[in-house]
């Protein structure tokens, strides 16, 4: 084997960045497996669309099936996003006993389970590092690195657009809109940007980092996410005020056999190194039983970043070829799914309430912490307009079943005419 043949699917942001890392580091692929690259097409949309990269012209088509059934071609590297269509046509691909190489988180999220069982049924490989914290190696820290340990947590930044958002808007007073604007400008975004700010990625890249971190089938549905569309400036100021930076962090954690998995705006310390995690990047934190605490960092979106971790998972392939091992990679999951109920997590929040500023006001907030059991760490009142008032607090460690209950109470008080915000303080 002197030379092995893909097809991508994709020639977008990635996609170009696919091409040049592959055109730019060849002879590092022919010294590090042995062989060379040839990209033989590639599938697009638009014939006619001027492209980032030099790229001949007759290799790109619009017709998915002359890439899918070729029999030259070895690796489909797909870069285009989607989830029903292209699940089809890399089912396809697989059946026809082609490798696949993806950086589709929303598909591996939804449909990672049937994907990797028909890549083993078939013996072919389905390699997706891309698909989580973009530049970031994590998936295979996760799966080879740990493989003698047993994590029991995993937080961090996972979603490079947000978290560019909030950097502008904490750092540089830049509107919510004019920071998305940028991001969606230099490719980080996803072609519909509402999952990246609703959460929906962060979401995503968590559930595929918990199945493979905790070894369970953890799914979109057992994540319970927010985004960052309503953070507001205020927000971001009384965060610091309290000495805290809002990220939008991702969180699984695992006690005895039983996990939770979130993603939501959270404030957390500035003196921790995830405050200091700007703009596209991303940091991923990971616990283990023996390990103790462990740290990666790098850029978790951007066309060439992402495009390194794609020719990896691609050498990969490669290497497997050549060994003739290919189909036996993936780790299917080891254990029954179990997740926490609200009252077995624990953690601090800050809530800021719109009052009416009158006698009582006070005695009768903190009277409702009480009687929820929720003991108060810092609690301060803020005048703003007329009889209006803001009181921000922060509380000690509280359930999270209680933490909900109060928000309710709290909505029904007489003296709180609305909830201005609450968000977990994560560390
Ligand atoms: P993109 O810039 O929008 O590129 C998508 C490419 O796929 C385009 O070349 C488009 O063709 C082609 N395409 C889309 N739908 C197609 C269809 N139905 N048939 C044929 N061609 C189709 O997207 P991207 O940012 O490169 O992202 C690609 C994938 O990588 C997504 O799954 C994304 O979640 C993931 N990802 C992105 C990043 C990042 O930083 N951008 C990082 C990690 C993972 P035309 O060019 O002709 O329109
Ligand atoms: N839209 C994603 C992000 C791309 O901003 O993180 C990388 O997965």
């Amino acid at each position: 084997l002197d030379k092995i043949s893909i097809g991508m699917l994709g020639l977008g942001t990635v996609g170009s960045g696919v091409v040049k890392v592959i055109r730019d580091h060849q002879d590092k692929l022919v010294h590090g497996v042995g062989c060379a690259v040839q990209i033989k097409r590639i599938l697009v949309q638009d014939l006619e669309k001027e492209r980032d990269v030099e790229v001949d012209r007759s290799i790109i088509t619009a017709i998915s099936a002359e890439i899918i059934d070729d029999p030259t071609i070895d690796v489909i590297v797909e870069v285009m996003g989607g989830i029903e269509e292209t699940r089809k046509l890399l089912l396809r691909a697989l059946e026809n006993k082609k490798h696949i190489v993806t950086a589709n988180k929303d598909l591996m999220a939804l449909h990672g389970p049937e994907l990797l069982e028909t890549a083993s049924k078939n013996g072919c490989d389905l390699f997706y590092e891309a698909s989580v914290a973009g530049g970031i190696p994590i998936l295979r820290s996760v799966v080879d690195g740990f493989a003698s340990d047993r994590i029991h947590k995993i937080i961090g930044i996972v979603n490079g657009t947000t978290n560019y958002i909030l950097t502008k808007m904490s750092d540089e007073g830049k509107s919510y809109l004019e920071a998305l604007k940028e991001a969606q400008d230099l490719g980080y975004a996803e072609a519909d940007p509402e999952a990246d700010v609703e959460g929906i990625d962060a979401a995503r890249k968590m559930a595929i980092l918990s199945t493979l971190g905790f070894s369970m089938n953890v799914g979109l549905g057992d994540v319970r996410f927010k985004g960052i569309s309503r953070v507001s400036q205020e927000d971001i100021e009384y965060g610091k005020q309290l000495g805290y930076t809002m990220k939008l962090i991702g969180a699984a954690e695992r006690e005895g056999d039983r996990i939770d998995v979130t993603v939501q705006p959270a404030l957390i310390s500035d003196s921790h190194p995830l405050a200091a995690v700007k703009n596209e990047n991303n940091a991923v934190y990971v616990y283990g039983d023996a390990v103790g605490e462990t740290m990666f960092y790098g850029p978790g979106a951007g066309s060439l970043p992402t495009a390194t971790a794609v020719v990896s998972d691609l050498a990969g392939v490669m290497r497997n070829m050549r060994l003739g091992v290919n189909g036996h990679s993936a780790v299917f999951p080891q254990f029954p799914k179990k997740l926490k109920t609200t009252d077995e997590v624990f953690k601090k929040y800050f809530l800021r309430l719109v009052v009416e500023d009158e006698v009582g006001t006070l005695a009768e907030v903190t009277s409702l912490f009480s009687q929820e059991g929720i003991s108060v760490e810092k609690i301060w009142q803020n005048p703003k307009r007329g009889s209006i008032s803001e009181i921000v607090l922060v509380t000690h460690k509280a359930s999270q079943k209680n933490f909900e209950d109060i928000l309710v109470k709290l909505n029904d008080s007489r003296v709180v005419k609305r909830v201005g915000s609450s968000y977990r303080i994560e560390i």
